[in-house]
């Protein structure tokens, strides 16, 4: 049964700036409860269903640590070849999604293709939340982009007027995601070191301008990193093995042309395209940016699955954490 204020999050594009907004002053709070060692048990009696028909570590966990932080309980499984809808029978996700949907609260997908999860959502009265869904045209990670939005935010104070470089794939979900992102705030610079085999199309570029982003295309990490705020790497792609080449490594050495508030974020796993020495800068947020998953999923744990209760119990909070 659909919970009253709930909703699905799919898509970056699903979401306005005021509600991002609002999602990560909410996050604030929750990190603020987290951090004060407040039990917090708004979702108490909910139930997640995580259901991982790829892998994932920080998605996945960060989701159920976050529910479980709430008050609520969890389930699902981490590996396609534990459901029917792998090898084992290849159920049609629309039969996966009609029964799902009584058994869990809210519903947390990832999938190796694209549109999957919103198929999934098209056939579940459950809200749906899309944890990463394929690569390349119309691959999201929504709650990676929020949680990278988040962890911009608490450093800058903004998301508005921001240069930040990405580098690697554009064809990954959590750059695609990052960028949509971006686009809804003001006098974002994009610049972009990205292989031609990954490169947007030029509709996305289109898109991209039309939201009011300034791109700039650049051949190597060297070429920008003076000039902006935030480098975030995005490895090549998701296979772990493939040839980072030496323009697109980050460095400590590379990161004495930074300035000094500049931070590298990645949402990992990385590979050898940032080498370990960059984690004893003090730009390295990488680690920080996966923490923050928790704060920023519980925030949007208790959007989707928002209560009159709910709201009352993170002004209590709040009100503890300003006393
Ligand atoms: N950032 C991210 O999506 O990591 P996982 O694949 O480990 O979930």
């Amino acid at each position: 049964m659909k919970t009253p204020g709930g909703r699905n999050i799919l898509s970056m594009n699903d979401l306005s700036r005021t509600e991002v907004g609002h999602l990560l002053n909410v996050a604030d709070e929750m990190e603020d409860a987290l951090r004060l060692g407040e039990r917090l048990n708004i979702l108490e009696g909910r139930i997640m269903a995580a259901l991982f028909f790829q892998p994932s570590t920080r998605t996945r966990l960060s989701f159920e640590t976050a529910m479980l932080r709430l008050g609520g309980q969890v389930m699902g499984f981490s590996d396609i070849a534990q459901s029917r809808s792998g090898a084992c029978w290849g159920e049609a996700l629309r039969d996966t999604a009609s029964v799902l949907d009584g058994y869990a609260d809210v519903i947390v997908i990832r999938h190796p293709r694209v549109g999957a999860v919103r198929e999934f959502a098209n056939f579940a009265h459950t809200p749906v939340v899309n944890a990463g869904d394929g690569i390349g045209a119309g691959a999201e990670h929504p709650t990676q982009a929020l949680l990278d939005l988040y962890t911009i935010r608490k450093e800058f104070g903004t998301l508005d007027g921001l240069k930040v470089l990405i580098v690697g794939g554009l064809h990954q979900r959590a750059a695609r995601s990052l960028m949509l992102g971006l686009g809804k705030f003001r006098d974002v610079t994009l610049y972009l070191a990205c292989p031609d085999r990954y490169w947007l199309t030029p509709q996305e570029q289109e898109a991209l301008q039309s939201a009011g982003v300034s791109i700039e295309r650049v051949e190597a990490v060297e070429d920008a990193i003076h000039e902006v705020d935030v480098i975030y790497h995005n490895g090549m792609s998701e296979d772990s093995e493939e040839y980072v080449p030496e323009n697109l490594k980050l460095t400590a050495a590379k990161l004495q042309a930074a300035q000094d508030h500049l931070i590298v974020m990645h949402p990992l796993p990385r590979a050898e395209e940032i080498s370990y020495e960059v984690d004893d800068t003090h730009h390295a947020r990488y680690i920080q940016q996966a923490w923050n998953g928790i704060p920023l999923r519980m925030a949007l744990l208790r959007k989707v699955l928002a209560t009159v209760t709910a709201d009352l119990y993170v002004t209590r909070v709040r009100t503890a954490a300003a006393g």
